[in-house]
């Protein structure tokens, strides 16, 4: 099949989160499984063309764009992923030409957001048409990208080529929605009752993006079975949306994501220091070793008077957002220090959760470190480093890096939600592979390291969870089957026909 995918995201070319290696990975999988896959996203202005190997586009030089009353030329530059998709960019100096993709935290110079999605949108569109490459499916990512699929029904709709594709919408996290005054949808050359109640794009008084996608793809899933279960259940996690979500029945699902074998892979991991692997983790240890030295992390003492064991190494990694509860980890430091632990804190973002991290490295220099800064290599070298990886997440919709922990033999402590709780079982279990705890306070949190730091003392006993995580298969095959039954269904819908 010939899939578009839209996205703000795409490892490695831009990427503040998951949704940049979900992305990515989901379009590796589809290619190799034989689909023609291209993908559109902005160029932004931090992008280093000539060293991330973006060229022009040789099909097409540029698109030019009717806005708002304006027209916006939009040159096309390309990068060709190792892993089959291409990647087409947009280039366009006033809207995208600033370093940054969403402008969180810097709100006023990214006030002008609305354009900028509806431009990346109207051009996603327009692109298909003038490279003569009609998509069976327009699969649109996060609210970001939600335009695409408002846009393909009402610019294209009742269109032979563009105007009979199939639309999918990937919600990989339901807290951002791209919310706006009402009045924005005059920008986006949209009919206006969609911005009014009950127009299909109005949300309490405002204009909801994520809204409208969700009401205009022809399938909606998230990216796990427990999230999409939590947030139609409980108001908490609808973020306003879970009713919404509900009327869209069957239409909406939740598919796992998986994780890049190749790009995460501790025997073939160019970010390392050693290469490692489940038979032999001699390699594990050099990377703990040169984890400390990197960081300035000192020689853990003795764990429990035992001369052969030292305490154990704790990771995180991660945006500093509520979503990920890191504030309430915080106020356990000071203990989890005393009994011996150290930490490798690596994340950028929520200044009090920041100032947190950085008052405890001030006060315990040397056990607890905090590299505030958004760093590829040093994330790999965290998770490789680390005995356990920390994911208190207040809701998760999948998360990755629990599934790169496991793989890097980094035993997870996470919180019972979303994908984390789909993808590790705790240790009571048969097949349990780390620690769970729910209750969303500082205590479980402490109790869960406690039960970790039990479980430490028994060299044999850590090796074999360690493995058994090591283990675990979190490939795409597997979703990106999932993917491809929802594009045949779509397929099958329009040609009048049954589900295969
Ligand atoms: P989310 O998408 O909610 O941020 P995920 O667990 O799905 O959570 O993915 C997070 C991704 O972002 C992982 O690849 C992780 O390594 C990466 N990441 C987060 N913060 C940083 C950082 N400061 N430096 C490098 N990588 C980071
Ligand atoms: C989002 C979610 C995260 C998920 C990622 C990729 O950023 O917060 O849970 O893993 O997208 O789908």
């Amino acid at each position: 099949m010939r899939i578009l995918m839209t996205t703000a995201e795409y490892a490695p070319l831009a990427k503040v989160g998951g949704l940049g290696d979900a992305v990515a990975a989901l379009s590796r999988a589809l290619a190799a499984r034989g689909h023609d896959i291209r993908v559109v996203m902005p160029l932004y202005g931090h992008m280093d063309v000539g060293e991330l190997g973006i060229v022009p586009d040789p099909e097409a030089a540029a698109l030019p764009i009717r806005q708002n009353g304006r027209v916006r030329v939009v040159r096309l530059r390309r990068w060709t992923d190792p892993g089959g998709p291409i990647v087409h960019l947009l280039e366009q100096d006033e809207l995208f030409g600033r370093a940054g993709i969403y402008g969180y935290g810097n709100v006023d110079e990214f006030s002008d957001t609305p354009l900028r999605l509806g431009l990346h949108a109207a051009a996603a569109l327009a692109l298909p048409v003038v490279l003569g490459w009609t998509p069976d499916v327009v699969h649109a990512h996060d609210a970001a990208a939600a335009l695409s699929v408002i846009g393909l029904t009402h610019w294209y709709g009742g269109t032979t080529g563009l105007g009979e594709a199939d639309s999918v919408l990937t919600i990989h996290n339901l807290a951002h929605q791209s919310v706006h005054s009402r009045d924005v949808i005059d920008q986006f050359d949209l009919p206006e009752g969609l911005g009014w109640h009950p127009g299909l794009l109005e949300y309490e008084g405002f204009l909801n993006i994520l809204k409208g996608g969700i009401l205009h793809a022809g399938r909606v899933n998230t990216v796990s079975p427990t999230y999409a279960r939590e947030v139609v259940e409980d108001p908490a996690f609808g973020c306003g949306l879970g009713e919404v979500l509900r009327s869209r029945g069957d239409d909406f699902s939740g598919i796992i994501n998986g994780i890049d074998a190749d790009v995460w892979d501790p025997a073939a991991d160019e970010f390392l220091p050693a290469p490692f692997t489940a038979a032999d983790l001699a390699g594990k240890d050099i990377c703990r070793q040169e984890l400390c030295r990197e960081l300035g992390l000192v020689p853990g003492r003795p764990w429990f008077g035992d001369p052969d064991r030292d305490g154990p190494i704790l990771g995180i990694v991660g945006r500093l957002a509520w979503q990920k509860g890191y504030d309430l980890v915080l106020p356990e430091l000071d203990a989890v220090v005393k009994a011996g632990w150290r930490l490798a804190v690596l994340g950028t973002g929520e200044e009090s959760i920041a100032a947190g991290f950085r008052s405890a490295a001030e006060r315990h220099p040397g056990h607890v470190v905090f590299a505030e800064r958004f760093d590829e290599g040093l994330a790999h070298r965290i998770i490789a480093g680390s005995d356990l990886f920390l994911m208190p997440s207040r809701f998760e919709p999948c998360g990755l890096t629990q599934m790169y922990a496991l793989r890097y033999g980094s035993v997870p402590i996470v919180r019972f939600t979303g994908g984390l709780a789909d993808t590790v079982p705790d240790v009571s279990l048969p097949d349990g592979v780390g620690f769970v705890f729910e209750p969303m306070e500082s205590g479980s949190i402490g109790y869960a390291l406690e039960r970790a730091g039990d479980l430490w003392r028994d060299r044999a006993g850590w090796d074999t969870l360690v493995r058994r995580g090591m283990a675990l298969e979190f490939g795409w095959d597997g979703p990106a089957v999932k993917y491809e039954e929802m594009y045949a269904e779509l397929a099958s819908q329009r040609r009048g026909g049954t589900a295969p």
